[in-house]
Order: C-alpha cells, then sequence, then structure tokens
C-alpha cells in the first residue's frame, strides 16, 4: 500500500502545479475586489491540502483506479444503475439500509443516491434540503459512524455512494443563522441581509418566485434583527452568500469532509441560484458557473475520485452550461440531470406523439464528450415543463395549449386521463404550474387499480416499463427513485402532516411497506420489479450503452414511434419505442439508413429474432410496445 500512497501523493503534487493556474484565475475572477480576497485564497490552499492529507489510503487508492481507464471515465460505464432513497420512508435507518444492501444487488442498482442525512429541524426540513448542521447525520437516521460503516459495505459490495451537498443555502436553524440572529456581523455576512425592503423590491421585480403557492416572494423578515434576508426557497431556507469567499471557503471545505466520507458522486443541490444579481433572475449566473468550476479544480486537485452532478432543472440551454464552457469545457460537472429528455418523455407520453421530444434533440445531443447525464423518470421533486416554447413550436404545437393540456392530462382533470397527479406550485400570476405524482400514477395505474379493469393495470404496467426503457438506454447513468421499482402509486398521508401537507411532492415520496408482494409470481410489483430488473441486466449487458457521446437518432416516419441507434465500433443497437396506445408500425428501412445494414435484428427485450425486411415491409408495434434490437 506504501507505494501507491507515494504514487498517489506524487500525483496529487501535480495535480496541484497543474490546477494552481485555473484556481487562482478563477478565484480572483469572483474576490479579487473583495476585502478578505487574499486571505481567502490562503485558506483554499490550506484547505486542498488538508482535503488530501485528510483521505484515507483507501479512498486515495481507490482514486488511482478509478483514474485507471484514461479513455474513459468510470461514471460513464454502462455497469452502473443508481437509485435515489429517503432513508426514513425506504427503511427508516442507516443501519437498516445497510441490511438491505441484498435488496439493491438483487435488482442490479450498484449506486445509491441517499437523499439528505445531515442534521435539519423536523418541522422546517423541505426533505432534509433545508440543513442544520452539515457535518452532524440527522439523528432519526443514525450517526456519522452507520454511515461510514454502510459505505464501507458498499465499497466491499462494489456499490457506489452518492450524497447532497446542498450548497445553495442552510436552515434557518444553522449554527450560522442563529450567530446572524443574534447580531455577529460575520456570520450576518454569510447571507444576503437588508435593513429594508428597497433592494428587495428591486430584485423582486426580476427574480422568479420558486414556490409561488408555498413561499411566495424571495425575501424573509427577521423580526430580530428589523432585516430582510433572501430566501429563494421556503421562508426557512437562507441563501448562502457566496459573493464572500469566507462562505465559498466553509463550503469547499465541507464538501471535502463529504469526499472523505467515501462519496462517489457528489450532487449539488441547486447551483442555478448560487449567484444573484440586480436585474436578472438571479439563476445561471456567470459567476455560478465560475464558483462551479472553482469547485471542480479543487475537487479534482485533491480527491479526483468524486465525480460532481449539477441538480440544474433549468431550460435546455442552461442546463448544458453546467457540463462546462470555452476553457472549462467538461470541466465543470461531469453530470448534470438529463431534466429536459424526462420531461419530453413524458410530453410524448401524454400525447402519443414524440415530435415535441425529437425537436429537442439537437439541443441535448450538445453535451460535451466525456460528461454524462444521469437518466430518469421520475425523482423526488415535481415534473417541469420548463423546455422552451420554440420546442414545442418547432414541432408544430402551440406551446400554450400544449401545456395546458399536459397539466390538465397529469393532474388528473382532462376528461378520461388515464394519469393520477397533482399541479405543484401554480403561479396565477404566470399561469405556470409543475406535476407531481409517482411514475405509476402518472402512468395510469392508480386509476386502474380503482376502476379494477385489468386492461387498464396491464396498459399502466407496459407504459411505465415503456418510460424507464427510454430512459436506460438513451446514454447515461439511470437513476432509479425508489418505490417506483414495485410500482407504488400516490401516498396521501402527507396531507395528515401539518410539516408536509402544503407541499404535494410528498405525494410521490411513499413510505415502503415492507411486504414480500413484489416477489409473489404474478403480482402487479413483481410484474414491475422484475421487468425492471430485466432492464437493468440487459443494459448491463450491452456495452454499446455506456456513454460515449454515441447516440443517433433514428429517422421515423410515425410521430408515434421514438427510435435511436446505439454505436461505438461494430457494435449496433438499436432501441424503438411506441409511444402510442394503438397498434402502429415503422418500415425496415429505419435500420439501413445508417452505416451497417443488417439481415437480422435480435430483440432482447422478448428474446426474438427478425429478418429485416424490404423497405416496403413494416414492423408492427404493440401499444407501448419497445424493442431493443442487436443485428446478428
Ligand atoms: C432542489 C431539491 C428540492 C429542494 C430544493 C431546495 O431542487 O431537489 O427538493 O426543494 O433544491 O433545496
Amino acid at each position: 500500500m506504501s507505494d501507491i500512497i507515494e504514487v498517489a501523493e506524487k500525483k496529487f503534487n501535480l495535480r496541484f502545479e497543474h490546477s494552481t493556474e485555473n484556481i487562482v484565475e478563477l478565484f480572483n475572477k469572483l474576490y479579487q475586489n473583495h476585502p478578505d480576497a487574499q486571505t481567502g485564497f490562503k485558506n483554499l490552499l490550506k484547505i486542498i491540502n488538508n482535503a488530501f492529507e485528510k483521505r484515507s489510503d483507501i479512498l486515495k487508492n481507490k482514486d488511482l483506479s478509478k483514474q485507471l481507464n484514461k479513455e474513459e471515465s468510470w461514471f460513464l460505464n454502462n455497469n452502473l444503475c443508481g437509485m435515489s432513497l429517503y432513508i426514513d420512508r425506504f427503511c427508516g435507518t442507516i443501519n437498516n439500509l445497510q441490511k438491505k444492501l441484498d435488496y439493491f444487488e438483487t435488482l442490479g442498482i450498484n449506486l445509491l443516491h441517499i437523499m439528505p442525512v445531515f442534521e435539519s429541524p423536523q418541522n422546517e426540513s423541505d426533505g432534509g434540503y433545508a440543513v442544520s448542521d452539515f457535518r452532524k447525520i440527522d439523528k432519526k437516521y443514525g450517526t456519522l459512524k452507520n454511515l461510514n460503516a454502510l459505505e464501507k459495505e458498499m465499497k466491499q459490495k462494489g456499490m457506489y455512494l452518492m450524497l447532497d451537498i446542498v450548497l445553495n443555502h442552510t436552515s434557518n436553524q444553522h449554527a450560522w443563522a442563529l450567530k446572524a440572529k443574534q447580531g455577529e456581523k460575520k456570520y450576518q455576512d454569510y447571507f444576503y441581509f437588508f435593513n429594508d425592503r428597497t433592494i428587495p423590491d428591486e430584485l423582486e421585480k426580476t427574480m422568479p418566485e420558486v414556490f409561488p403557492q408555498n413561499a411566495p416572494g424571495n425575501f424573509t423578515y427577521v423580526q430580530e434583527l428589523n432585516k430582510w434576508v433572501m430566501t429563494v426557497f421556503h421562508n426557512y431556507q437562507w441563501d448562502l452568500n457566496y459573493r464572500n469567499p469566507a462562505v465559498f471557503n466553509e463550503m469547499m471545505d465541507t464538501i471535502f469532509f463529504y469526499a472523505n466520507l467515501g462519496v462517489d458522486v457528489l450532487r449539488i443541490d441547486a447551483p442555478a441560484f448560487i449567484w444573484k444579481k440586480n436585474n436578472t433572475s438571479g439563476q445561471n449566473l456567470e459567476e455560478a458557473h465560475s464558483i462551479l468550476q472553482l469547485i471542480k479544480q479543487c475537487v479534482s486537485v485533491a480527491t479526483p475520485g468524486m465525480a460532481l452532478l449539477a441538480e440544474a432543472i433549468v431550460a435546455p440551454t442552461e442546463i448544458m452550461k453546467y457540463f462546462g464552457t470555452g476553457k472549462y469545457l467538461a470541466q465543470e460537472s461531469d453530470f448534470a440531470y438529463n431534466a429536459t429528455q424526462m420531461a419530453l418523455q413524458w410530453d410524448a407520453l401524454g400525447t402519443a406523439d414524440i415530435q415535441v421530444m425529437l425537436a429537442a434533440q439537437e439541443q441535448i445531443l450538445q453535451k460535451p464528450y466525456g460528461t454524462t447525464w444521469i437518466t430518469y423518470t421520475r425523482c423526488h421533486d415535481d415534473i417541469g415543463l420548463g423546455y422552451d416554447d420554440k420546442i414545442i413550436g418547432d414541432a408544430g404545437f402551440n406551446p400554450y395549449e400544449h401545456r395546458r393540456f399536459l397539466k390538465e392530462y397529469y393532474s388528473g382533470s382532462y376528461p378520461n386521463t388515464p394519469a393520477k397527479g397533482a399541479l405543484f406550485s401554480v403561479n396565477e400570476k404566470t399561469g405556470d404550474a409543475r406535476i407531481s405524482g409517482t411514475l405509476a400514477s402518472l402512468c395510469g395505474l392508480e386509476k386502474a387499480l380503482e376502476h379494477q379493469n385489468e386492461n387498464e393495470i396491464n396498459t399502466a404496467i407496459q407504459k411505465i416499463i415503456l418510460m424507464q426503457a427510454q430512459s436506460f438506454f438513451i446514454g447515461g447513468l439511470p437513476m432509479l427513485f425508489y418505490g417506483d421499482e414495485q410500482g407504488y402509486t400516490n401516498d396521501y398521508s402527507y396531507l395528515n402532516d401539518s410539516d408536509k401537507s402544503y407541499d404535494n411532492r410528498w405525494m410521490h415520496r411513499p413510505i415502503i411497506r415492507w411486504h414480500d408482494a413484489y416477489l409473489e409470481k404474478n403480482s402487479i410489483q413483481n410484474k414491475i420489479f422484475t421487468a425492471t430488473q430485466k432492464l437493468i441486466n440487459l443494459r448491463k449487458k450491452l456495452n454499446v450503452i455506456a456513454d460515449k457521446k454515441n447516440l443517433t437518432w433514428l429517422n421515423i416516419s410515425n410521430t408515434k414511434i421514438a427510435g435511436f441507434l446505439r454505436a461505438w465500433d461494430n457494435d449496433r443497437v438499436y432501441c424503438v419505442f411506441n409511444f402510442s396506445n394503438t397498434v402502429t408500425s415503422i418500415s425496415w428501412y429505419t435500420f439501413k439508413q445508417n452505416d451497417l445494414v443488417p439481415k437480422q435484428l435480435f430483440d432482447h427485450w422478448h428474446q426474438k429474432l427478425y429478418s429485416v425486411g424490404h423497405d416496403h415491409e413494416m414492423l408492427i408495434l404493440q401499444p407501448y410496445q419497445f424493442l431493443i434490437l442487436e443485428p446478428k
């Protein structure tokens, strides 16, 4: 081991030397006019050094092994499949989660996104995204020791760990906020305070509201100080002031603390919001990108095995910038959520028309080589329809009417819609709204069960698997949301809990009832579980599915069917998806447009071999059917 550690140290020094110029450049860009810039910079260098010094030999070794394949980052691999979960709702405690590792192995999951576990006030928590102590595990989950034990066992099993850093804000119960409230100037400077409403009123003119219903406005009055503090999310989440280098350093140190816990992927929560400026939306600003680039430089030096994920759920062109631009192309975040694709799959499923989804692909395909997506159908948040009007227009629809249809369809108000969800964060001023609901309920399972209608149930299951299949094969790291693998429908118990009832996102954050229904052959849960398992296994078998920027959309003259080709060297896999409830078809010519013309295609999903027909002959697809076809 000591030889390896020597190598690790040498490499660290080289990386540090190599990156210093960038670190200086980015730090200066952000802080050169700040009176504390010099001390701030010195502290940052110390923080980077300390992070490496404190990193365990095991993690240093893991860093090296992750970098063995120079051509391809470890996280691009098709072998990876993740799941996001709330510990308390999934199984109670960290200890219990450790006992559930077999469950994930059975399903094929080898990366766990454990939703916020650090201390957060019971009543004003935003699901843990209002953190009152960045380094103390919330006692309802267990202790840091428990987390260490879990991480250790996961590592032994070859599983990866993903945690959040809630970068944009703290809880108003965080020590910094409490000290600020007691009048400590140092900590008041950690936040954005205003003596009166003059500046807030000015800023409100251009800053949108994130939660217009639950938390209107972007500022909260603090009685103890007779001042206003910036609170872009809930009024109990105080925005950190990244114009202050001390804030950056505190958070950088926290990021390293997480890295040294063994985190493999760090989910940077809400990075779009970390810089604010007059006359702007306060989102996606250049300085926010500089902060992320600076974080990336520091992490690459001291804890290079930890990949970064930017949770930027913003317009498609803006999402792309989180992979870095210009000199920092592919050097900002390694991952971003493919929120555009996720929402567009819901668009296609609701409208039985894939044209809007296709219209967006040119932009989505701009992602730089070496970076990748988190692909998903559902997560703990709502589904936003924030893709550009232009995309909808390009597909030939009226953006306003189109979105109105989707909102009605998924919230259940459209006549005879199979979906059962709800509108989230309706903005009376702009007419915007997002959508809440579980994968199963939005795909029609909840209503089908109410109707006790076998056909409807089967259709819903088919839709669930179709949605998962597309997100599993389109490229990126698929991230399941817990409960979806067993077809959990909406959970309305949140309505009886006053800490949650104001936020209908809780309807799609189920409490798992651990019984064995998912193991009972032919139960609904079992059908969904085994199909999900089969999808994961299939993905692991097909190397060409690894995200090497190797996707080409197929030209299909049928607006109900989406299809793409994944190709690398001589490997080819064609994936086609029928987003409609009708039997429909595509010409065999579909598979002849690209370089290699296959004679036979083997559908891995149904284990069926097809002979490729003449151009005028058709491949028939059943409602919501998909095929994963490999030339034979
Ligand atoms: C992120 C989280 C969301 C939370 C928000 C504020 O978007 O995913 O759940 O409400 O940040 O922290």
